[in-house]
Formats: C-alpha cells, structure tokens, sequence
C-alpha cells in the first residue's frame, strides 16, 4: 500500500488530522489499535475553546455540535461558600462550548465514513521504520496478517501510550514531567446539572468540579487519593463527598441520582520534545498531557492539528517546507502556555497530600484576589477560553 499521510491512532487528533488532509485532497491511512466501539464507549472532557469550534467547521463536522453543544460565557470558582465568577463574555468577547469529547469522535467518524477515506481498526503491532528517512515504511498485523504502507509522512496520534513517540531515539528527545499525588473520580448521571455554568471548586475537602453534557446529564468530579479505586466508591458516598466540597447552598439544591458511568483518572502535566523526528510528527496526547482542570487536552490536539494540516498541506502541494519545518517549535510554543495554566489551575484548587497550612491560605487568597481583581480574572478568561493559534 502506498500513501501521503500514514496515520497512526483514531482518535481526535488523528481523525480530525485525516478530515482535514482529506478534504485537501491528501491521502491518508489511519490506523486504529481499538474498535471503533471502543473508542467512541471512552468518557472525555467537554470543554471547546472557540479555536476549536472555528477549526471544527473547517473540517465540516460542526453541524451536530452546534445544534446540540451549549454555549457557556463563563465558569465558575468557588472556595467553600465563596462564588467567582468568570465572565468570558465580559472580559474577552468570547465563549466556550460545552460538547462531550466522546460526541466530537463520533461526529467525525461519520464525517469520514461520508468521505470514503481508510481507517483500519484493531490494527495489532504497528511498526514504523525509516521515520527518518525520506521513505518512511509503516507496517502492521489484522489478525495473522500483516501489511506494510510506504508514505511520506508519518502523523503520530496515537496518544500517551503509543508507538509513535517510543520510536523517537530516547537521545533525540527531551521529557518534562510532573505527577500529581491525585486523581479524579468521575461520574455521569441523569440528572439536572447543578449550576448554570461549571463549578471548579477549591474546598477544605478538596477539590470537586461540577460540569455538564446537557439540560439532563450532569459530569461531576472529586479529587481522591492515587491508591483509591472506583469499586471502593459507592454513588452514596461520592454524592455526600461532593456536596462537601461545592457551596452550601448549591449543594443543598441539586439532583442526584444512580451514576451510569465512574471512572478514576491520575493527574500529570508531561511533555515530549521535539515534536518531530525526520519525517514522523507527534500529535495531541502523544506528545503532550495535561492535568484535565484547565480543560486543554482535547484544545491542544486541536492546534497541534491546525499547525500540522497546513504544514502538511504546504509541503504536498508546493514542496516548500517552511510549514513542517516550524510545526515542533511552533506547536510547542502554545502548548508551554496551556501547560503552565493545567498546572496553575491545578495547584490552585486542588489540596496536596503532604502540604503545610501554608498551601491552604495561598489557595484561599488566590481565589479571594481572583473575586476582587477584573485584572486576574481577565487573565484567567484569556487562558480558558484558549490563547490563539
Ligand atoms: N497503534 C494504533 N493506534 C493506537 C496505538 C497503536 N500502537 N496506540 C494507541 N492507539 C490509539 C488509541 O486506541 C486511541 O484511540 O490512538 C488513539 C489516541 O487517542 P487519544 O488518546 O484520545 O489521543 P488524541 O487523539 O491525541 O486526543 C487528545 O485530548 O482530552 C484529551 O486525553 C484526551 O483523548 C484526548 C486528547
Ligand atoms: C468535563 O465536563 O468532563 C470537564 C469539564 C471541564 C474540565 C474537565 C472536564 O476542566
């Protein structure tokens, strides 16, 4: 087999990758490890910068999005029973979407389908050779076959634990890392979300974040030890933790009900540098990952993609490489800038195992500056809503 683009994971980014090269008129082959089941079954964030809705509709897979997505012109934040509101509206002219991660994949699925481009899922032992090389080979097996695509270029988007970054020869590339000592446990349920806008709440009980996928499914989070697991948790017991953490008058007030899905994820800020390697090019989770209290993980991909696709495009059409060239220092430029965000969000609100009575205070006093500063949450907006491409 023979492509342009040969692109390794299916989800957003490699999908969206394949959308827009497509409609380009470049040729790709994406290459899933899961079922498409699989893929669309995983519960994401839902947060959409207004970058990312402008890039949606250039891809053509905005048209459920914005019948079904919620505009929101602000979140908020909360320390025990004070209430900061973010208006992003007011302070930077823009919005947000909330539209779940989940829904995004599905749609461009579809899209792609529409299009007639190849995707082969539950692709087993993929191996790229010659990333380095003008010539660069990806092979693979479906079931006890085995297949091998020559292309020009290799688009890695096959996340955090994938092929594409571990090809990079460890001394070509730099890792940047911090684990945070927590996780989130999620859960959905159908129930009335329990605020207008989302609650990212800093408490004495930790951190909790009420969010939403609409008028009747609510996504809500709580901060919890690394050694806890999702068996240990009963929704009684979520519910009650919950409440602890949000203002007392929205926690007197909301619905509740049975979860109908809970799961833990850890927190880490990572990054893998460069961004390039020859002819292979990470993108999204491969290459990045970031705590999920700023929102930026499936925006990140996103530019990541946007610096990508016109590089790409570039270099097909015309030969010129200028595009390619720059996409690592570019991409990485802005994804320092979400990082230190992630982290700051993160520090923030969140309580730290081993902390002294200090760290307390600092969170305290950030959120009251934050009440009484246009200045700082002007600064927070411009970050939330997404610096631009
Ligand atoms: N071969 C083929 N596919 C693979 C391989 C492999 N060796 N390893 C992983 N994959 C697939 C995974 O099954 C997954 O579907 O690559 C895909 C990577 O998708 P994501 O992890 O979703 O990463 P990405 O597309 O970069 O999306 C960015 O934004 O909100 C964040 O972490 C969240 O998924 C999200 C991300
Ligand atoms: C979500 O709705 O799942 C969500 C929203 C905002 C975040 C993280 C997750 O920061």
């Amino acid at each position: 087999m023979k492509t342009q683009v040969a692109i390794i994971g299916g989800g957003p980014s490699g999908l969206l990758l394949s959308q827009l090269l497509n409609q380009a008129g470049v040729d790709t082959v994406l290459l899933e490890r899961a079922s498409r089941k699989h893929v669309l079954s995983r519960i994401r964030a839902g947060v959409l910068e207004a970058g990312t809705v402008q890039m949606l509709h250039e891809a053509n897979v905005a048209q459920r999005m914005e019948q079904e997505g919620i505009p929101h012109d602000g979140v908020y934040l909360s320390d025990d029973d004070l209430m900061v509101h973010i208006n992003f509206k007011e302070l930077t002219g823009k919005q947000v979407m909330i539209y779940g991660q989940t829904e995004v994949t599905a749609d461009l699925y579809a899209a792609q389908d529409a299009m007639g481009t190849t995707i082969v899922h539950t692709v087993e032992d993929v191996v790229i050779e010659g990333a380095d090389s003008a010539s660069p080979k990806v092979s693979y097996s479906v079931g006890d076959q085995r297949f091998a695509i020559d292309c020009d270029y290799v688009a890695g988007c096959d996340g955090f634990h994938g092929v594409s970054r571990k090809t990079i020869p460890e001394k070509n590339r730099q890792t940047f890392e911090r684990v945070y000592p927590f996780g989130w446990l999620g859960i959905l349920s159908r129930t009335k979300p329990a605020h207008d806008e989302l609650i990212y709440a800093n408490s004495s009980n930790g951190f909790a974040l009420a969010s939403m996928r609409n008028q009747n499914l609510s996504r809500y989070y709580i901060q919890v030890p690394l050694t806890d697991r999702v068996e240990d948790w009963s929704d009684e017991a979520f519910w009650t933790k919950l409440k602890s953490c949000l203002p007392s008058d929205i926690a007197k007030t909301m619905e509740t009900g049975s979860s109908i899905e809970k799961s833990i994820a850890p927190l880490r800020s990572f990054v893998s540098e460069p961004l390039r390697w020859g002819n292979l090019f990470l993108v999204g989770d491969a290459a990045h990952i970031v705590p999920p209290t700023g929102a930026k993980g499936l925006n990140l991909a996103v530019s990541d993609v946007f610096y990508l696709y016109h590089g790409l495009v570039q270099a097909l059409k015309t030969g010129t490489t200028e595009g390619i060239d720059c996409y690592s220092e570019r991409a990485l430029t802005r994804i320092w800038k979400a990082m230190r965000f992630s982290w700051q969000m993160t520090t923030m609100l969140h309580k730290f195992a081993d902390e002294d009575n200090f760290a307390a205070q600092m969170r305290t006093a950030t959120l009251k500056h934050l009440s009484q500063s246009e200045t700082a949450r002007r600064d927070l907006a411009e970050n939330y809503i997404g610096l631009p491409f």
